[in-house]
């Protein structure tokens, strides 16, 4: 115990949790790059600005969840609330499109919003994303999805369903925004306060309300796929068709317009039951006006988010603990029981050695008596310890036992290493 604790929201990852963290990251990067996306890493801090442009100055995200603060040179500064802005930022600053029909990168790390704190939900989280820049092929966005439902697929996430929906373009969404807004208008008096503040603001944001009487209201409210124009009806036709040529089976939900500006047709979520409110384990969607919005040149993009938590929590209802042999695999190779100050002298080079040998072995930091040290051995699943006292180092030989069968022996110090080394037991 101490005076401090993390702040509220941000949480640590200890060495029994991350195992499986590194898992989940194994498997998703080996399976991203299967799809031949390759890691970008960019920093943590962006200039605020980037993300007003990008999210979007009417979002929540935006309004109240930025961690943005002044630097010591006077400079707005935002740590990131998401990757997408900072990777197309990057991809422009580096014209990493440059000779490229299209550029896939994937990323991963932590992410930062100041939101209410609650199960699934934290103010730093993590996130595995992916970004496919450069093609506007509704195949791209069949191929994204099936990216994203294999990989949680292979991950052992199921009892997920895919929700679609396509919020149009800047020619479309117009005159979807307007027909929405003349049907909320008239039942704006029913409305609650945010979403009547966000009839002037971001009306779209009213369909994904959670208030019971929001929800009666945006029930029957028109949906962005009946307005759609002649370049996003088919894309979206075309992005249902590829995701049944793979067999990956989806549900149109009206109601999905996702909490930042950028994107444009296609929308998705990831969702399943098992997490409560915070039921979303993956999202993205299109966003092809975004690197133009950003000052470059009309680059159209899809990508998704992962959010690393809520796969962690529901693979941990798969396998609560650790598995019982855990301890015993991770456990050192051999464990050194040095007896007094001169043993313990004399074998540190030995435990140098085959440390660089790649063997993984462990002795003990204090001065505790062979008993002591026989247990703590035992704590850490050591294979096998190597007993060695004043008379051992004299005698030029020490004791090796077997923690599985409890054979002993007594061995030449000088054949420790080579024995340990052929992997004898
Ligand atoms: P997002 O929907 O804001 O999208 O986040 C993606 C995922 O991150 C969510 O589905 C959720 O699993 C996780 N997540 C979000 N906020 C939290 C939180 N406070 N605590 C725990 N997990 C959270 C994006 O971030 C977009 N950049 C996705 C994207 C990529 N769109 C296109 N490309």
């Amino acid at each position: 115990m101490s005076n401090f604790s993390s702040l509220k929201g941000f949480k640590d990852l200890l060495p029994e949790d991350t195992p499986l963290w590194r898992r989940v990251e194994a498997t998703a990067e080996e399976i991203l790059q299967t799809f031949g996306y390759t890691e970008i890493r960019t920093p943590l801090l962006e200039p605020t600005e980037l993300f007003l442009r990008s999210i979007g100055e009417h979002t929540d995200i935006v309004e109240k969840e930025m961690y943005t603060f002044e630097d010591w040179d006077g400079k707005k500064v935002t740590l990131r609330p998401e990757g997408t802005a900072s990777v197309l930022r990057a991809y422009l600053e580096h014209r990493l499109g440059e000779g490229q029909v299209l550029q896939k990168l994937f990323y991963r790390g932590p992410m930062f919003r100041h939101e209410r704190p609650q199960a699934g939900r934290l103010r730093q989280f993590h996130q595995i994303g992916a970004e496919a820049i450069g093609s506007l092929d509704p195949f791209l966005d069949a191929e994204v999805l099936s990216l994203l439902w294999f990989l949680l697929w292979e991950l052992g996430v199921d009892g997920l369903a895919l929700e679609l929906n396509s919020l149009g373009c800047p020619l479309c969404r117009p005159r979807y925004r307007e027909a929405l807004l003349a049907y909320l208008s008239e039942r704006a008096d029913r409305l609650c306060d945010d979403c009547r503040r966000r009839l002037k603001t971001n009306p779209l944001r009213i369909l994904d309300c959670k208030k019971e009487n929001c929800r009666e209201i945006t029930q029957e409210a028109p949906a962005s796929v009946e307005l759609l124009g002649p370049e996003c009806a088919p894309h979206f036709k075309e992005v249902q068709g590829g995701l049944s040529d793979l067999g990956i089976p989806f549900r149109i939900n009206h109601r999905l317009v996702r909490g930042l500006d950028y994107y444009t047709k296609t929308a998705f979520e990831l969702t399943t039951s098992r997490l409560g409110a915070q039921n979303a384990v993956a999202a993205g969607g299109r966003y092809d006006g975004l690197a133009e919005a950003l000052g470059g040149p009309t680059t159209p993009a899809i990508g998704f988010a992962i959010g690393m938590e809520r796969v962690i929590t529901l693979l941990r209802e798969k396998e609560p603990s650790p598995p019982k042999n855990a301890l015993e695999e991770r456990g050192p190779a051999l464990f050194i029981a040095a007896l007094g100050e001169t043993p313990k002298r004399r074998m540190a080079p030995m435990l140098f050695r085959l440390r660089q040998e790649g063997i993984h072995a462990e002795m003990d930091y204090g001065d505790l008596g062979l008993k002591a040290q026989m247990r703590q051995a035992d704590r850490l699943g050591a294979k096998q310890v190597l007993i060695v006292g004043e008379d051992e180092i004299k005698a030029g030989s020490a004791i090796l036992r077997n923690m599985q069968n409890k054979h002993q022996e007594k061995i030449p110090l000088q054949d420790v290493a080579e024995r340990l080394l052929s992997g004898a037991e």
